[in-house]
């Protein structure tokens, strides 16, 4: 009964498989490290290999006897999905048939799919439910719905059974500090606030003060990366017992504006993040912030960790790896 995960060296999948670890499961991460970092793996075996490698995902399979997949391995970029969108088709959509392919000829039944909140677009009104039209803005986003179908017809022609995650913002770092996220390679806000905070950058860019929100800056839902983490444990006991096929928002169901994340951040550093406000970037949003309903009555899941906790995590993790 092992569960592999893919992109397990990354940000999300490091904490993922850290917890299902501590809940005495056996874990196998299988990824690239392309964009991830071995020593994030903190001791689970570890296979270096590229998703669309079908014969090798059914190798390691049938060697480490798995029952479950959590596949997280894609570029998230939407910007470089932009400018070589080609990398993202390939990666993220065709990695996926050959992994899932793959799968099926061990016969591996379930997949937990980490996809994206990406796929509603820019909603017309927030909070955003499970049922709300999927219309991508970007090439990054539409790979997310692609592969949700892709998986959903795998469900319908071989009885591949599957939960599709919607992320919101994952944000924040392990509480012990242990992991967190690459500020080299995100476009994250969480991590740009930090370079601001920790003079690594120059003042944060603020786009866009004019908003009608609160006060003016854009509002998102920030989710710990270690409630995200749980909520993969319960995905995963879900389609063990039987669950139906199931997609699902993660969030916190609460909008956080920019300025809030600042003010939360100054809290920890003890003064002001350098900041200035810069034009909105176009088709950003103003609000965009999950409904969460179905995730608390299916799964049992809410976030249980607050703003303050995200910032406090993510300024020691980033601090910390300063030195
Ligand atoms: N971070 C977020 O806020 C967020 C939000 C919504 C959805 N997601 C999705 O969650 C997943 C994980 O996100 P993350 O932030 O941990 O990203 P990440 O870039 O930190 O991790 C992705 C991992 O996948 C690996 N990988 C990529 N392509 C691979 C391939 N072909 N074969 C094997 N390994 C491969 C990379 O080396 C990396 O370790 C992604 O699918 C992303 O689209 C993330």
């Amino acid at each position: 009964m092992t569960i592999l995960v893919t992109g397990g060296a990354g940000y999300i999948g490091s904490h993922t498989s850290r917890l299902l670890t501590s809940l005495g499961r056996n874990v196998v991460v299988f990824d690239s490290l392309e964009r991830g970092n071995a020593d994030s793996v903190l001791g689970t075996p570890l296979v270096i290999g590229d998703i669309a490698d079908t014969a090798l995902v059914t190798k390691i399979c049938l060697k480490h006897k798995v029952t479950t997949v959590v596949h997280f391995a894609a570029y998230k970029s939407a910007g470089e999905s932009m400018s070589q969108p080609e990398m993202y088709w390939r990666n993220n959509v065709q990695g996926t048939v050959n992994l899932v392919e793959g799968m099926l000829a061990a016969n591996v039944q379930h997949i937990v799919f980490s996809s994206s909140a990406a796929v509603y677009g820019n909603p017309q009104s927030s909070p955003i439910n499970e049922s709300s039209v999927i219309s991508p803005v970007n090439v990054y986003a539409e790979t997310k719905a692609m592969m949700e179908r892709v998986i959903r017809w795998y469900g319908e022609t071989h009885g591949l059974r599957w939960t599709s995650l919607r992320y919101f913002n994952a944000a924040g770092a392990s509480s012990d500090g242990a992991l967190g996220e690459n500020w080299d390679v995100t476009t994250n806000l969480i991590p740009l606030v930090m370079k601001a905070a920790l003079n690594i950058s120059g003042p944060l860019q603020i786009l866009g003060n004019d908003y009608p929100t609160k006060d003016g800056t854009g509002i998102r839902d920030y989710v710990h990366v270690e409630d995200l983490a749980d909520a993969h444990a319960k995905a995963i006991n879900y389609l063990q017992s039987g669950g139906p096929n199931l997609t699902v928002n993660l969030g916190t169901g609460v909008g956080t504006s920019v300025m809030e994340i600042l003010s939360a951040t100054e809290k920890v550093l003890g003064h002001t993040v350098p900041h200035e406000f810069a034009p909105r970037r176009l088709g950003d949003p103003a609000a965009v912030y999950a409904d969460v309903t179905l995730a608390k009555k299916v799964l049992g899941w809410t976030a249980q960790k607050s703003l303050q906790q995200i910032i406090d995590s993510a300024f020691h993790w980033h601090y910390g790896q300063l030195s």
